[in-house]
């Protein structure tokens, strides 16, 4: 008889065979050693989907296609690159990290993942992937999808909202790393996306795939029938709301007044329409009344951040109500230009709503 390709072995052997038969091969940031691909991918890929990041990450590299290039490039082009993907802290510490590396490592990505994990942007999961991929170094990951599939095979029932029991499960990821007496530079690279992989595609948070699974003989989550019981952590996030009244001013040529964001806070450094936390505050600085005709409210919607949800109330005046926030600089821009600019993505959709209106 012969035995499953998947079955047998150490975790790590059976995860590194799993990849080389089922898992991904094609994505763009595989199949290279470049750290500066590997990183983009890497940063990209922390809070986005891969099918978004796609498009993404080739104009990103189209127009900026190595570290100096983009340690060299002004922040707001970056972020315009980086508009729609959210999560903008992440290009500006990519910006920042890029200097980082010209300025004190010679414009080469560090090696260890100690090192890595020093520069803005990067911590020690994410460092430990780039030294994995592009290094063959010998360092275990830990985003959300690898600490479901480890939690589970594991039986690791610790409440993960503990540092003690969070650095207890790095531990343990420690200790299943391939032998280091295999070879390194081809099992890490694969055993990492193999994890990565396997989260991604087979140990889904909900009814996860074990019939699929390279480790479903030796899984504890799977022995006691209760998967999607891991991970364990008990703390939940507060959320918190706030409204935001934003004034869309449309002069006589169609173009929106629009100011950029300060360097801290909410969307920090990309252009928006000037912000009132109330209907009243935003008549005010108009110098309109609270039953004024002048302006027109349009659908309010909700966005959602990571620790809030931002209620978006759009108020349309025309050019003539004109009355802009001095302490911001801004400026009016059609349609052409704002395309160019660190946008939000929700701005984005509701200017290219209202330029359609017009059209
Ligand atoms: N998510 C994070 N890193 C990834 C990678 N290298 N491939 C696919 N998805 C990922
Ligand atoms: Fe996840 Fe199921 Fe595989 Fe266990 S057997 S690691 S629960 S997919």
């Amino acid at each position: 008889m012969t035995r499953p390709v998947d079955a047998g072995g150490s975790i790590a052997e059976r995860v590194v065979r799993w990849q080389g038969a089922h898992g991904r091969h094609h994505l763009p940031w595989q199949n290279t050693r470049e750290p500066y691909r590997v990183w983009l991918s890497e940063i990209m890929l922390q809070q986005t989907q891969v099918a978004t990041v796609l498009g993404y990450y080739e104009r990103f590299l189209q127009r900026l296609p190595d570290v100096a290039s983009l340690a060299a490039a002004p922040l707001d082009e970056v972020l315009a690159l980086w508009s729609g993907l959210g999560y903008y802290s992440r290009a500006r510490n990519l910006h920042r990290c890029a200097q980082v590396v010209m300025a004190e490592h010679g414009g080469q990505f560090p090696q260890s993942v100690e090192a890595l994990a020093a520069l803005p942007g990067i911590g020690r999961s994410t460092a430990g992937a780039i030294a994995a991929f592009c290094f063959g170094v010998r360092a275990p990951i830990l985003d959300a999808n690898v600490r479901r599939v480890l939690t589970r095979v594991l039986g690791f029932a610790d409440d993960l909202a503990r540092p003690a029991n969070e650095r207890l499960l790095w531990q343990r990821a420690e200790a299943l790393l391939p032998s280091p007496d295999s070879d390194l530079a081809a099992t890490m690279p694969r055993y990492t996306q193999g994890l990565m992989d396997l989260g991604a595609g087979i140990c889904l948070p909900r009814q996860p795939a074990c019939l699929l699974c390279p480790l479903q003989d030796i899984c504890v989550a799977r022995r006691d029938g209760q998967p999607e019981r891991y991970p364990v952590r008990t703390r939940t996030l507060r959320r918190s709301a706030q409204a935001w009244w934003l004034l869309l001013q449309r002069d006589a040529a169609g173009r929106i007044w629009l100011q950029r964001r300060p360097g801290a806070g909410i969307w920090a450094g990309l252009y928006c329409p000037p912000v009132w936390d109330s209907r009243e505050a935003l008549l005010a600085a108009l110098g309109l009344e609270e039953d004024s005709a002048a302006v027109q409210e349009l659908p309010a919607f909700t966005h959602v951040l990571t620790h809030r949800d931002l209620h978006l109330h759009p108020v349309l005046a025309p050019g003539a109500a004109a009355a802009v926030q001095e302490d911001q600089p801004g400026g009016w821009y059609d349609a052409a230009q704002w395309g160019a600019l660190g946008l939000p993505a929700p701005i984005r959709s509701l200017l290219d709503g209202l330029a359609g209106d017009m059209a």
